[in-house]
């Protein structure tokens, strides 16, 4: 793992736009993407950038389930908000949380992510350590899952939502053994209500307790933090 600590968000977010331009002019095609808060500043950095992802393909983590792509809630409605609008893309995936089936759902996904190995993969972290939506307790090597949502999350997204009742409590989320497959991996975190988790990430064992911690078995792993997230790092 590489870990980076930056004063701040925002020379993390810069750090990062410059690893997916960077990528992109090595040919990278297939950009694996990510939701939550911590990802926006760069997306609002690639939206204004003169980056063009028109001839590459993006295949989103997660979705929640019960939401269509009309419900600002939503993660499709999330990334055509903050990136689609501005920077189109041959083409676009995100789970369909919509679904009549969520096992046929599940199957298309991983199919799509077979059909289009992902070069660059874009994380954000969890408080409780999950990557995706893939908690802690989950198999290291799942495919594409349908998850339950733990307390804490529901919880640490709450503000997201008008009212508790109306957060969805399942999502579909790419599975880790997916993530591990990217060629490189860019994990985002910042804050002090991440230390914990970046902590266990890095210096602690490989558990299924701590999803993010199974990231220490891949070979191209950049950790961007601010100082806030560093802060419980021995060095
Ligand atoms: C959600 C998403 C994750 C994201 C996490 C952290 O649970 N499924 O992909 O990394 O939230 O969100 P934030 O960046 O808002 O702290």
């Amino acid at each position: 793992m590489r870990v980076e600590v930056y004063r701040s968000s925002e020379e993390a977010s810069l750090r990062a736009l410059e690893i997916f331009s960077s990528s992109l002019q090595e040919g990278a095609d297939v950009f694996g993407m990510a939701t939550g808060s911590t990802p926006e500043r760069l997306y609002e950095l690639l939206s204004q950038s003169d980056i063009d992802f028109s001839k590459a393909v993006s295949i989103n983590l997660d979705e929640y389930v019960g939401l269509d792509e009309s419900n600002s809630q939503s993660y499709a409605y999330y990334m055509k908000k903050h990136l689609f609008k501005d920077k189109p893309f041959k083409a676009t995936y995100i789970p369909n949380g919509h679904t009549q089936s969520i096992e046929e759902e599940l199957n298309r996904y991983d199919q799509i992510i077979e059909e289009n190995p992902i070069d660059l993969q874009l994380l954000g972290l969890g408080s409780n350590g999950h990557i995706g939506f893939n908690e802690p307790g989950t198999d290291l090597d799942a495919p594409t899952s349908l998850v339950q949502l733990t307390q804490s999350t529901i919880q640490d997204n709450q503000r997201f939502f008008d009212s508790k009742e109306e957060i969805p409590t399942q999502a579909i989320t790419m599975g880790i053994g997916s993530i591990l497959k990217a060629k490189k991996i860019i994990v985002m975190a910042f804050g002090s209500q991440k230390a914990q988790a970046v902590k266990g990430m890095i210096e602690g064992p490989v558990t299924s307790d701590l999803p993010a911690s199974v990231l220490q078995n891949h070979p191209n792993v950049y950790v961007l933090l601010d100082k806030a997230a560093a802060s419980l790092l021995k060095r």
